[in-house]
């Protein structure tokens, strides 16, 4: 292998900016580490007019892709441009040329990864893609290499940042969903269109990927369910808090009997569970196997130098590759069949918050009604009356099964003394309070 590897970039925004300054910061330590230096050959942007957040020789920019990908020189190509068919055209360009690729783009990724992986395979070539789960955080390599002797029985994250600071905001300051949004985009950690991000589906994209390495399961981006954040209302979190649980958007994966759950739903979180700790911008990753138990990745989901790590670190893992002469092995196809958990075999508690008729006989008519389904109440909490004769009741139950909830939920509704049932919401762990 020649003392230099060449790499070319698609992009030079927040991320790709981030890559220059890691690999001309860290050249030391990367030709230490492998032998040989790192330099970045080629860079595929829009506008080439456009003032940069790195310094870099104008000459290498270019806006054809044909300048990166059909240079002979480049053996690694980094996908840092996002969209979805523009990059997999390149990428899938990339692998046919014989060309490693490294890729940030969960969105990408989550659709077709596994085709693009397979490609790689076919062609002898390694793709990597740590940066497009939580960031800085390692979890990807977490879950493929340092517990792959283990068997993965649960995955559950806060994966998207700026859900999780708008949350911490209302949780912590009182402060409504609409002015948290707002100081999430002042600050800019939310995109001026933030809807994949507060609908939940950033968070699905992440975790459709993260299900898929744990469980070695063919699992699809349609097969998270996904609930978002919009209208979630702040005296759902002071009444959960009163509980002793604080409200966080959470990707949830289990696989059992291999049979297999994946959703991202508004939860309250006992606090006493270690995610419950993680605030603002934050990511984390718990995973919970046979033998290691309970474990925790934690640190920056996002932002130019924490993304660029994950990236540089796949350079790195490529290059070690390509000297051992090694590359293109990293597709295994996945151990278990596909099975999704039928709800009669999802087992969760649930917090519901409803307005009643004040009078008597009412807990008596919902509590009938949930134990004929077999459910029982953990905890009930009856708030002041709002206006006269109207009562706002909180309830959570034990563990119950989806279907037995959804049917005891529905009938709720219909009962004469219920005049709304206003939210309710899935509950994780057990609070002390
Ligand atoms: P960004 O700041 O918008 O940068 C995108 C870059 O790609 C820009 O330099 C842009 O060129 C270039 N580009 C986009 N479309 C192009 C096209 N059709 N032809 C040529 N150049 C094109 O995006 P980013 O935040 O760096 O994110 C990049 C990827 O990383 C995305 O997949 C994102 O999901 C992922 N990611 C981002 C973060 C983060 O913290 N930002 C974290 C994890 C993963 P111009 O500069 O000329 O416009
Ligand atoms: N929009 C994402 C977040 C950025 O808020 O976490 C990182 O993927």
């Amino acid at each position: 292998m020649e003392n230099k590897v060449s790499v070319g970039l698609l992009g030079l925004g927040v991320v790709g900016s981030g890559v220059i300054k890691l690999i001309e910061n860290h050249q030391e330590k990367l030709a230490h580490q492998l032998g040989c230096s790192v330099q970045v050959k080629r860079v595929l942007v829009r506008d080439l007019d456009k003032s940069r957040d790195v310094t870099i020789d104008e000459s290498i920019l270019t806006t054809n892709p044909d300048d990166v990908l059909n240079d002979p020189e480049i053996d690694i190509i980094v996908e840092v441009m996002g969209g979805i068919e523009e990059a997999k055209q390149h990428i899938s360009r990339a692998f046919a040329a014989k060309k490693h690729v490294v890729s940030a783009n969960k969105d990408l990724v989550a659709l077709h990864g596994p085709a693009l992986q397979n490609a790689a395979n076919r062609n002898k070539c390694d793709f990597y893609y740590e940066a497009s789960v939580a960031g800085g955080i390692p979890i990807l390599r977490g879950i493929a290499d340092g517990l792959s002797s283990d068997h993965i029985q649960q995955v559950m994250g806060i994966v998207n940042g700026t859900t999780n600071y708008i949350l911490t905001q209302m949780d912590s300051e009182g402060v409504s969903y609409e002015d948290a949004l707002k100081a999430a985009q002042e600050l800019g950690f939310a995109e001026s269109d933030p809807t994949s991000d507060v609908d939940g589906l950033d968070a699905a994209r992440k975790m459709a990927i993260l299900a898929r390495l744990a469980f070695s399961t063919a699992v699809d981006l349609e097969d998270v369910e996904v609930t978002g954040i919009r209208g979630i209302e702040l005296e759902d979190l002071q009444y959960g808090y009163q509980m002793g649980y604080t409200m966080k958007l959470i990707g949830f994966a289990n696989f059992d009997d291999h049979e297999l759950e994946v959703n991202v739903q508004p939860t309250l979180l006992a606090k006493s569970h270690p995610l419950a700790a993680v605030k603002n911008e934050f990511n984390a990753v718990y995973v919970y196997g046979e033998a290691v138990g309970e474990t925790m990745f934690y640190g920056p989901g996002a932002g130019s130098l924490p993304t660029a790590t994950a990236i540089v670190s796949d350079i790195i893992s490529v290059i070690k590759n390509m000297r051992l002469g090694v590359t293109g092995n990293q597709f295994i196809e996945p151990h278990f069949k596909k099975e999704l958990k039928t709800p009669d075999k999802r087992h969760a508690q649930y917090y519901v918050r409803i307005y009643a008729k004040d009078q008597s006989g009412v807990f008596s008519t919902i509590s009938s009604l949930f134990h004929e389904r077999e459910i029982s109440f953990k905890r009930i909490l009856q708030a002041p009356i709002m206006k006269k004769e109207v009562a706002e009741i909180v309830f959570i139950t034990h563990h119950t099964t989806l279907e037995n909830f959804q049917e005891a939920l529905e009938n709720l509704g219909g009962l004469d003394t219920v005049l709304e049932v206003k939210s309710y919401y899935k509950v994780e762990g057990d609070a002390i309070t």
